[in-house]
């Protein structure tokens, strides 16, 4: 784990990362009591003999035996955009995670807009993650002095947004014998509660109560039931101020995915434990808004379940109601995803009174097959809620597409026994998002599939391996920009 702060008093440190910006070395915020002038010296020859490469998330080392600092980490900015920043950081705060028992390093890199730090310090956070269970105790801290000039303000909100993700890294990155739909519910409270949020995890008797037919069927081959997580957050406002958008976040929480009685084949099962990380980044961006103070009203809902097998699993032929009365025919246990998010969806409209639904899933195959690994479908009823997420995606360079809504695809839910069936075809994305369409009613609504882009299979330029924390700070953009 890395801590961040910018240091009241300059002092030695074991390693120092300074920037290259195409040629030139960035030396102006570096002090001579993080790197001496003979090293400063010494690595402006090494950039002119070496060329190190410049791109942003290059980064060159020089050794310097025997001295303090021990070593010098030439670190390519690209653009230096604020893209190219945080790509750049990722870079760094994984070459310190690498340096492992190093435990003070100067970063002399200058961020001197808010965005430009919060893209440092989401990356230098970002990069230093690491995924262990149990979770590492805290004896491998790595503190980061910030040296160069930088807004604090920026730092924080940065910091804050990276940690969110990495929280929804590592419920994605749990195994599902950890991670249950209760225990999901636990975590959450825990967390959340500490954030200032008000959590309420529902139960079986509840669900069935109000009417949640489609939680219930999926989760019925469990023997973990399955749960409703509702989280609120509300800024403390006076009296007199005037009424705050209210957005509701809805994130599919399968703790596991088998199928169902459609089992999944063995390679198409392997990393379904990730298959609850809409419900992570929509707990995830929550606690970002609350940890922000954002002007903004939001309540995000997982409805959390686990697909498996045994007799009390629903079948293919099975109709069931979902939440407010509507039918659907299961074709194929194995779309479970649009039963779960169906119901909560439908809850969020008849009970929230929200200005606006998004709901994030690893929802369909298809979506990885149309857009690949590292960008999400979405799906929007509405102009300005898609340009709000357009807008959000730039700023967290998380990236997404829009795909259409095509009404000609609205017969293949057709169902001669309900009001649609489960398993309408391809294109699969589509149907799937238009299987959704009905329950928002006339709400602005977007749908993100993030089937693709919520794993990986290796470290990408921001992405972790296993689950990547996707969506996090892209709904945290999207609430920031929308709260003013
Ligand atoms: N969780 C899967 C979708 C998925 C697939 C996510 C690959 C990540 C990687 C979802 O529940 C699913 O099984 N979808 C089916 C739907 C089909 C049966 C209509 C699919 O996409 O094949
Ligand atoms: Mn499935
Ligand atoms: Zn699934």
């Amino acid at each position: 784990m890395i801590l961040l702060q910018i240091p009241e008093h300059r002092r030695p440190c074991d390693v120092v990362v300074i920037g290259l910006a195409g040629h030139e070395l960035e030396l102006p915020g570096v002090s001579t009591t993080a790197l001496p002038v003979s090293a400063a010296e010494a690595a402006v020859a090494y950039v002119n003999a070496e060329s190190p490469d410049a791109r942003a998330g290059r980064i060159a080392t020089m050794p310097l035996p025997g001295q303090v600092p021990s070593r010098v980490l030439i670190a390519g900015l690209g653009d230096e955009t604020a893209a190219d920043l945080r790509r750049a950081a990722v870079a760094i705060g994984r070459a310190i995670r690498d340096l492992g028992a190093v435990q003070r390093v100067s970063v002399a890199i200058d961020a001197q807009s808010f965005d430009e730090s919060r893209a440092l310090a989401e990356g230098l956070v970002l990069g230093s993650y690491k995924f262990a269970m149990p979770a590492s105790a805290d004896d491998d801290l790595q503190i980061v002095d910030l040296i160069g000039a930088v807004d604090r303000a920026g730092l924080t909100a940065g910091d804050e947004a990276a940690d969110a993700a990495g929280w929804a890294r590592d419920l994605g990155n749990t195994p599902a014998s950890e991670l249950t739909p209760a225990r999901l519910g636990e975590l959450a409270e825990a967390q959340l509660t500490a954030a200032g949020c008000s959590v309420s995890v529902r139960d079986e008797a509840w669900l069935a109560d109000q009417g949640f037919g489609g939680v219930l069927a999926v989760g019925g081959g469990s023997a973990s039931g399955p749960r409703l997580i509702e989280v609120s957050y509300r800024p403390r406002r006076g009296r007199a101020a005037p009424p705050l958008k209210h957005i509701v976040l809805v994130g599919k929480g399968i703790t596991f995915d088998t199928g169902g009685l459609n089992l999944k084949r063995s390679g198409a099962m392997r990393m379904m434990h990730t298959d609850m990380c809409g419900g992570a980044a929509v707990l995830g961006a929550i606690q970002y808004a609350a940890m922000q103070h954002l002007p903004i009203r939001v309540t995000a809902l997982v409805p959390a379940a686990e697909n498996s097998v045994s007799g009390t699993s629903m079948r293919p032929s099975d109709i069931i109601s979902q939440f407010g009365g509507r039918t659907t025919e299961i074709g194929n246990t194995d779309a479970e995803g649009r039963l779960v998010l169906a119901d909560a969806i439908a809850y969020a409209v008849a009970r929230l009174k929200p200005d606006a639904v998004i709901d994030i899933a690893t929802l369909t195959g298809a979506m990885k097959v149309a857009l690949g690994l590292e960008t999400a479908g979405y799906f929007a009823n509405d102009d300005e809620l898609a340009a709000g997420l357009e807008r959000a995606a730039l700023t967290s360079d998380e990236a997404v597409w829009r795909m259409p809504l095509e009404h000609k695809y609205v017969s293949a839910l057709d169902s001669p026994v309900a009001d649609a069936r489960n398993d309408p075809g391809n294109p699969g994305g589509i149907t799937a998002a238009l299987f959704l369409q009905p329950f928002v009613k006339d709400v602005p609504w977007a749908h993100l599939d993030i089937a693709g882009p919520a794993r990986a299979l290796s470290e990408g330029p921001i992405f972790s391996r296993g689950a990547t924390g996707y969506g996090v700070r892209l709904l945290a953009s999207y609430l920031e920009t929308t709260a003013r």
